[in-house]
């Protein structure tokens, strides 16, 4: 029978799974794996959310393509995963298109208000005031979540916006089963969204009390958004009465977007970033994201290494990869920013010429500290709240998507009679050179706040491709830990022999260059492993699980897909067919 990872919510493989499954069982799973995947034979949906994976299996099985699907779900995920999903946010899509056999990436990132400016979030004193750029009607950007939808159905869609969006209407006007996850984020998150009485409104009863696992929360106005998207297509909520109330909100939280800034709003489409890794190629997301030109310059530091034999997650392979990782987050907080506003030097980031110098520069027995690789300082900060999905359909296109409202809940501010959360993702930009934002990242001048620019990011929506095609489909929240996070599920499978399910639950490490630290997922390291560590000059700092992937891998040998949900969040599934 299928063998699900036991921590994934997939009952429904259970319904779906061919009779034909038991002989295919020993193809599909060696003896030596010490977890398994889902498997599928033509396409499949992995999302951290149970119910909006069905909404993309269903739209799949009608014929839709990847990208219809990927557009139902991050719309259908705005209602079902508030925390993360969003209209109200932005994000990137990875589309790799099977007849061309190109992939494209769509930035539908959030931008910067006309009205903003570089120093927008210093104090009088000219400190950073954390509280404008993350809970204040200045941290809110312009969201780029609808016009990103509109941009991919367009281009590579079969659906219209208003089919894509029927099932999220339908979710948000019957309600949705509060699972325990939603719960205990609600519960968690209880002061920032009580600030706003339009978000108190929605997320907790009329007497203020919580939601439990098995009520129904009803979104009378995001459906009513939803269908106002679905009838006038983007213009139902960057123009007209969406737009004014939106901009009304950001404008009485003491922001200053305006109705001008919504309707300006552009997703664009970029070149991805691309390199090579021990024969695959690696494909992801370019500036305004950090994410894929630091994948690829770890790994090409990595490939230098003989990674596989020295072993997961040995103090060998974590020491290289550690100070491979630490020399990538230095020259993020330098180079990385809007490309529109910054000359990006990816080409240079990503060279393997950049890798061997960087190499030269790495003892293979003693750590470097940071303050000799560049000066700073930082505030660490604890954040997840973004998330993920992988798409394949049955022709091979694939979609690799990671969207955002930055925070948990974003900014907490619901714009009033509208539904949609507002994003704090104006925290992104560097408020002051040297100064962290939330992730503890520090930023230059290409991260400088600018009218119209887009806040650097670290969302790394991923396709790696083996002789031309998907071979992986991968990516993760996790703030700044969604790039080391991504890397590791990539050299797990390729370094280290995993499958999809083992790669994804195998312990993670990070290191982001400042705090000069390997961060460890609690119980990820045995003691020896970690003294052996300490040993060569690494501090070594124990937290909690670090990322929520959700990933495809299309195992051209056996003719199956086999995908992974993340266990370290409840709720995800991985489904296809
Ligand atoms: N807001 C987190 C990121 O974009 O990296």
């Amino acid at each position: 029978m299928i063998r699900p990872l036991a921590a994934l919510a997939s009952a429904a493989l259970f319904a779906l799974a061919p009779a034909a499954a038991h002989a295919q069982e020993a193809a599909i799973y060696s003896s030596m794996d010490a977890v398994h995947p889902v498997w599928a034979k033509e396409a499949m949906v992995s999302v951290q959310e149970a119910v909006a994976a069905e909404v993309g299996l269903q739209v799949l099985r009608d014929g839709g393509n990847a990208v219809d699907a990927g557009v139902a779900v991050a719309l259908a995920l705005a209602v079902t995963l508030p925390r993360a999903g969003n209209l109200g946010g932005g994000g990137f899509m990875l589309v790799h298109d099977a007849e061309s056999g190109e992939t494209k990436a769509i930035d539908y990132r959030e931008m910067a208000p006309a009205s903003a400016t570089r120093d927008m979030y210093l104090d009088a004193d000219g400190n950073a005031d954390s509280n404008l750029s993350r809970f204040h009607g200045l941290a809110v950007g312009v969201p780029g979540t609808v016009a990103g939808m509109q941009l991919a159905l367009e281009t590579y869609g079969t659906m219209t916006l208003a089919e894509a969006a029927a099932p999220a209407i339908r979710l948000a006007e019957s309600g949705i089963v509060v699972t325990a996850d939603l719960a205990d984020s609600l519960k968690a998150l209880e002061k920032r969204l009580k600030t706003w009485p339009a978000s108190a409104a929605i997320f907790y009863k009329e007497d203020g009390s919580f939601y439990e696992p098995g009520d129904v929360i009803k979104q009378p106005d995001l459906a009513a958004t939803l269908k106002k998207i679905a009838a006038e297509g983007p213009d139902g909520f960057y123009k007209g009465e969406v737009a004014e109330k939106i901009a009304a909100s950001v404008q009485e939280a003491g922001g200053s977007m305006t109705v001008e800034d919504l309707a300006n709003y552009k997703a664009v489409i970029r070149e991805p970033v691309s390199g090579s890794y021990r024969g695959h190629e690696i494909v992801s997301m370019p500036p305004p994201s950090s994410g894929g030109t630091h994948i690829i310059q770890i790994l090409n530091v990595m490939e230098g290494y003989p990674v596989g034999y020295l072993g997961h997650n040995s103090s060998d392979t974590i020491h290289l990869m550690a100070e491979a990782m630490k020399r990538a987050y230095a020259d993020r907080s330098k180079y990385l920013g809007d490309p529109d506003f910054a000359d990006v030097p990816v080409k240079a980031l990503t060279s393997k010429a950049y890798a061997a110098k960087i190499r030269d520069g790495i003892s293979l027995n003693r750590a470097t500290p940071s303050d000799t690789i560049l000066p700073g300082t930082l505030a660490p900060y604890e954040s997840d709240q973004t998330t993920h999905f992988s798409i394949v359909d049955k022709d091979g296109n694939a979609v690799s998507n990671t969207y955002t409202l930055n925070f948990s809940y974003g900014s907490g501010m619901t714009a009033a009679g509208t539904g949609v959360l507002l994003n704090n993702e104006m925290d992104d930009f560097s408020a002051k050179p040297g100064v962290p934002n939330a992730y503890g990242l520090i930023g230059g001048d290409a991260n400088a706040v600018e009218p119209g620019k887009r806040p650097l990011s670290s969302m790394s929506p991923t396709i790696v491709l083996k002789d031309g095609k998907p071979f992986l489909v991968t990516g993760s929240p996790g703030g700044s830990r969604i790039i080391t996070t991504t890397l590791q599920v990539i050299s797990n499978m390729i370094d280290h022999g995993m499958n999809v399910a083992e790669a994804t639950n195998a312990a993670r490490i990070h290191h982001q260059w400042l705090p000069d630290e390997i961060r460890v997922e609690d119980g990820g390291l045995s003691r020896d492993t970690v003294a052996a560590l300490e040993a060569k000059g690494h501090m070594i700092a124990v937290g909690s699980v670090m990322g929520s992937t959700q990933s495809i891998h299309v195992d051209a040998d056996k003719g199956l897909l086999l995908g992974a949900s993340d266990p370290r969040r409840t709720g995800s599934a991985t489904v296809g067919y």
